[in-house]
Parts: structure tokens; sequence; C-alpha cells
């Protein structure tokens, strides 16, 4: 989500690292800073701003912090506001060691109770600043313990935290080195003639060198401008390849993917890991919704929700409607936002009006949001753009925790959307009467979804032959039913925006009332038929098409090898709950889409006519 980069060696400029953040700059960002160790003045020169890396820039020019040990941070909010002090670097007590952050401590309230208990003074919103001060405690001796070098409290501190973490640190008391860690977030090492650099994408890397080396989980590295040494949490010395990038800067930001949509649909895995870290009671067959907390008694008394969205978040909306009332038993209607304030919808302060938007800014929704508002309804986000403007609007929220995303079409936020749709439902419904047993097992199903998805991302290869074969076709139809005709109207979108081919999502059912007119050798139909309660209505919808010459394509559950002998292209997908399959169904048609597209010719990122964040109405 964030960018870090740290830079020791032989340059004296801090340029060195603003020019590596504006090469973090497409992660998306909302704040961003630097800490820079001068040696001759033996200070830390910090300079942080919630805007552009180039207003860094300016500000650090004209306060002429110099320095050949550094560290930078762009920043995509997950814990608190996109403001000054939320930005990193962030320090300790005694403003020594600065630190840069990405992921996500999940014990950090935790942690920072017990620290703050102690006397220490925490000035930002962030999960990050606890690690200062944890490090703090270990590198001072104010634990009771004896005072450690950086490397030592570092990984010492590590010890206390849970959650996922790329870092680097600096000290003015253990100075010219940078100590880094990694868990569960990208870290690489650039090495360089008498510079090594430390950065969490190869984008901000490649300038510098091709000559990298990637970190493994448990890795702390300590970095001068004379080398570098790895060891493991237990102290461990490691060694790692070096590896030589053949990437240019935007070959390096794409992650070595040709779009960033692509690379985007193979980080749903850990999207989704990342939407649900910290959320579930297993135990409990509950969610943890920590944003939901301050809301949770008006939350109990709701007599019905409605949920606004625009394009695939509208999407989302119509599954969180199947799942609300099958399992938290509550009545939800789902509406456009562009179309909400014109049907003079009945709600009041017993509804609860659900946002849904990646970027949390389309200006229809926000429409939706104020008219919600003026009703008197409890109106909550579930947003991926921490501090936008539906974040700030509502009344509390879901945050997606997706990571920014850059292709146009809409693909982790909307499988993230659907998973926090899920935990919502297991909480309204946890507190609506839904049995334990039935709360463990979606809790259950829920965790699994990160790794069932790699598996269907397996099948890329031979969705992609799928794709050559019907990329010609004029028009193309995606069926299904119940929690899966959402899925079709979202496979529709996915490959009219981004290959401009004309595509129709229907409910399975509605065919026959006129839409299988369209049906013949050259109109090809996808269909979404997994195994599930109207599994038996979809194979007679099959039947139909293929009873008039159509073209069939399957999305069906895993052993269900029977419907081979009767559609002419099949994709199999892990068995899930019916409620989550969605998550699962759609990846192939966000693969199918973008093959299509690419094979065409397609700018995919930025198709034609089309803006990532709608603002105006
Ligand atoms: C489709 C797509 C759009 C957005 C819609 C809402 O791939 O990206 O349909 O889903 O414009 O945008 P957000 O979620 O930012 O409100």
């Amino acid at each position: 989500m964030c960018g870090i980069f740290g830079y020791v060696g032989k340059e004296n400029n801090s340029s060195i690292g603003i020019e590596a953040l504006k090469r973090l700059e497409y992660r998306g960002y909302d704040s961003c800073g630097i800490a820079v160790f001068n040696a001759v003045k033996k200070n830390i020169g910090v300079e942080k701003v919630a805007g552009r890396i180039s207003e860094l820039e300016k500000k650090i020019a004209v306060k002429g912090i110099k320095g050949s040990a550094m560290i930078g941070h762009s920043r995509w909010a997950t814990h608190g506001g996109p403001t000054v002090k939320n930005a990193h670097p962030h320090w300790d007590c005694h403003k020594d060691i600065h630190l840069v952050h990405n992921g996500i401590i999940e014990n950090y309230k935790q942690i920072k109770d017990r620290l703050s208990k102690k006397g220490h003074k925490f000035i930002s919103e962030t999960d990050t600043e606890v690690l200062c001060h944890l490090i703090e405690e270990y590198a001072t001796g104010s634990n009771g313990s004896k005072s450690y070098t950086l490397e030592e409290a570092v990984r010492r501190a590590l010890g206390h935290v849970r959650g996922t973490y790329g870092i680097a640190v600096i000290s003015k008391s253990d100075p010219n080195k940078i100590v880094a860690a990694r868990m569960s977030s990208p870290l690489l090492i650039g090495v360089n003639d008498g510079e090594y650099v430390i950065a969490s994408d190869p984008a901000a890397v490649i300038t510098h060198t091709n000559k990298v080396i990637y970190l493994e989980d448990g890795d702390i590295a300590v970095l001068t401008k004379s080398g570098f040494r790895i060891a493991d949490l237990n102290r461990a010395a490691q060694k790692r390849v070096e590896q030589e990038l053949d990437w240019d800067v935007e070959e390096a930001q794409k992650g070595g993917y040709p779009h960033f949509m692509l690379k985007e649909i193979f980080e749903q895995p850990e999207s989704l890991q990342n939407s649900i870290r910290g959320r579930l009671i297993q135990d409990e067959g509950m969610a943890r919704l920590g944003g939901l907390e301050p809301v949770k008694e008006r939350i109990k008394s709701i007599e019905r929700v409605n949920i606004l969205g625009c394009g695939t978040a509208y999407h989302a909306g119509l599954i969180g409607e199947y799942m609300f009332e099958e399992y938290a038993g509550v009545p939800c209607e789902v509406d456009f936002s562009a179309e909400f304030r014109y049907r003079k919808p009945i709600i009041d302060k017993n509804t609860a009006a659900i946002f849904v938007s990646q970027s949390g800014e389309t200006a229809d929704t926000l429409g939706a949001l104020r008219e919600a508002k003026e009703k008197g309804a409890l109106c909550l986000g579930i947003v991926n753009t921490v501090g936008s403007s539906i974040v700030r609007m509502t009344d509390a929220g879901v945050y997606n925790h997706a990571g920014p995303e850059i292709g146009v079409a809409s693909t982790k936020a909307f499988t993230s959307q659907l998973v926090v749709l899920a935990l919502l439902t297991l909480y309204l419904g946890r507190l609506r009467g839904m049995s334990y047993v039935l709360g463990e097992r979606i809790a259950k199903e829920i965790a699994k979804l990160p790794e069932l998805t790699k598996t269907v991302l397996k099948q890329d290869n031979h969705i992609k032959e799928i794709a050559e074969k019907y990329k010609g076709a004029k028009s193309f139809l995606f069926i299904g039913r119940k929690y899966n005709y959402p899925i079709a109207l979202e496979g529709a979108l996915k490959l009219k925006e981004i290959s401009y081919i004309h595509a129709e999502g229907l409910s399975a059912g509605e065919l026959k009332h006129g839409h299988i007119a369209l049906i013949d050798k050259n109109v090809p139909t996808i269909a979404i038929a997994t195994r599930d309660s109207v599994y038996e209505k979809m194979l007679s919808n099959i039947q139909e098409i293929k009873a008039r010459g159509g073209p069939v394509i399957a999305i069906t559950t895993k052993g269900n090898t029977k419907l081979a002998d009767i559609v002419d292209d099949i994709i199999y997908v892990p068995k899930n709950l019916e409620m989550l399959s969605p998550i699962l169904t759609v990846i192939p048609l966000q693969l199918f889409a973008y093959h299509v597209a690419a094979l065409n010719g397609r700018d995919v990122d930025k198709p034609r006519n089309l803006a990532k964040s709608v603002t105006v109405e």
C-alpha cells in the first residue's frame, strides 16, 4: 500500500530520497515524508507534507536538509486520516529513532495503551508509531533491559508485534546505518558501489542499480555504506540471492506485469487477506469491525438497509443484498447512487444507508449520501480510500484495505467490497440472532478465501486460451442467478469497459423473456453455474442456449465434470459457501475481459472515455 525507501552511501543529497518517492507515487499517496541523518551536524532533519511529493521537495530545498543516510515514505492511509501528523516517518519520545512502515500492526492498540501508561507520548493516530516507542524501550533500556544496538532493539521490539511490516529505521545514537525488517510486506535491497538502498518496490531502486536482493519474511537487514548483512529474528545469518532486474521504471511499477489491471487481479489473495486481517473472531463466529463500534447500539436497532454505489460498487451492493437478507435477516434494497435521490426513497433513522465506493469521491454516491443524511439515516461507508469525502461524511464505516487501485477497471477493490459485505453480514447477523454454529461456519469459509483465489488465478493460461478463441466476437451475454446474477453484470461491465465489445449481463431466468432472441453461433454466452441452490435452473438455461446453437463458456464448481460434455469451454472454481462464491467466480471474468482486451490491443489501464474516479454527476 505505502511506499518506503531508504538510502545510505556516498551521496550527501536528500534529492535521492525525493526522486525515489516520486517513482513510488504511482501507488497512490495522500501524504509523504523523509528523515535524513546529517553526519556533520549529527542530527536528523525531518519534513512531512499531507500532499504531493513535489511539495515535500520544495520544503526540503528551503530548509536545506542534507545527509547521507535517509528514509522516506509515501503514505496511502490505513489507520488515521491523511494528515502531516500521521505521515511517516514517525519517531520515539526522544526524536532519536525514526521509522517508516508499510503494513498493518494488528495489536497496536494494546501496545499503545501499555506504553502510554508507562509515559510514552504518541502524537499520531497511526498503528506505526507504536513501533518507534517499542524500539525506544530496548534502545534506551527504559523497560528495565540493557540498552541494545538499533538492530537488536528492532529485533526485540518486533517480537511484540502481530501483523505485517516492511520497515526502515534510522537513529541518531546509532548513526550511519539503516535497519530494515520484513514480514509479509515486500522489501528489497538495491546494491551499488558504495551505496545501498532499501525499498518496498523495485521502481524506487531501478535508477540506482539493477542488482537487487529480495528480503524474506523474518529477515532483518543492516545497511551501511560499506555493505549489508541479513539475519533472521533469531539472529541466524541469512544469505539471499542477488538478482538482476532488466525492467525500466514503468515495468518496475507494474511489478513485471504488462498492465496494472493484471497486477491488481493477481494481488487479490493478498488484498483479501488485508481486508480480513484482524476482523474474524473465529471461535466466537463473529466479525470484529472496529470502525462500527461507535454506532453499535444504533446498528442493533436498524430495521432496514439501503446500499448505494455506482458501477462495480453497485454490483457489490447487489450481492450484499442477498447476503443481508439470507443471513442477517434484515430487509435490504440496493440503488444506483445516481438514481437514489430521484425516487423519493423511504428512509428514516431506523435505516442504515451503506455507501460502497473504492475512491470515496464518486459524485453520485456523495449526492446519495447527502440525501440519506438529510433523512436521518445511519450512514455507513465501505470505502477503500482513507480520509476520502465519503469517509468524512459518513457516521462510521469499514475500510477495504485493498491497497491503491490504479487500473481504471475495478478488480481487487470489488472482491474486497464483497468480503467486507460478508464480514458485515456476519456482524449484523450475530447481533440479530444468527446462531453461533452458523456464524462460525461463515467465519471459517471467509478465512479460506485468500488461498482459494490462488487456485483460480492458476488457471490464467487456460482463460487466456479461451479469450484467444472468442476475442473476435462482436457481442457477449453473461448469465447467472441469485448470488451470481450480479457477477454476470460485473463480468459484462468488465468486458465492455476495457475491450469496447458489447456485452450484456442478465439474470439467467430473464433470458426467455426476450434476450434469447439474440442467441446464435456468433454470440457466446458466459454462464456462471456453480453447484449451488440454483444450479439445476442454470443448467436448463444453458441447455436452452445450446439448443439454439449458441456457444457457452461455463464457470462451475471443481469436480462438476459432467457440465464439460454440454458446454464449449469450462473454467473451474473451488467450492465455498454459496454467498462467498462470487469472490471466486468473478476472477475468471476479470481475467477473460483482460485477455480479450489485451489481445485486441486495447489500452487496458486507461480505457477510452473513462476516468478512475468520477467526480461529476
Ligand atoms: C468499473 C469501475 C466503475 C466504478 C464506479 C464507482 O470497473 O471501476 O464502475 O466502480 O465508477 O467508483 P467508486 O467505487 O470509486 O465509487
